[in-house]
């Protein structure tokens, strides 16, 4: 799906389980898409301090755990948790949708 206002589905809802995050490509975008409780999320997937890829990380709740040298990002606003990541990492909006996970850029 893609209309006027730049949405983009991204995946199923049920590619996603509850406590997952996978990666799914979209044109040049490269997306982490989080499931916490019934709510998802998608941030960019690779991390800002280096190449670690945040859907190889560790999700507990809304912070993700990069595996590559540990920094965390709050996933509902990007914000940096843990060093020794600086640089927020981007959110984009999820627009609600029944059955899919859609995102507005
Ligand atoms: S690459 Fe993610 S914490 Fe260093």
């Amino acid at each position: 799906m893609e209309n006027q206002s730049n949405q983009f589905e991204i995946c199923a809802k049920d590619d996603v389980a509850d406590g997952e995050v996978v990666r799914f490509d979209k044109d040049d975008l490269e997306l982490a898409v989080y499931h916490v409780g019934g709510l998802f999320y998608v941030t960019d997937n690779v991390c800002t301090h280096g190449p670690g890829e945040l859907s190889e990380g560790y999700l507990d709740g809304h912070i993700i755990e990069c595996d590559f040298h540990q920094g965390k990002f709050d996933i509902r606003d990007g914000a940096v948790v843990a060093p020794p990541c600086l640089v927020a990492i981007k959110t984009y909006k999820v627009v609600p949708h029944d059955s899919a996970v859609v995102i507005e850029v």
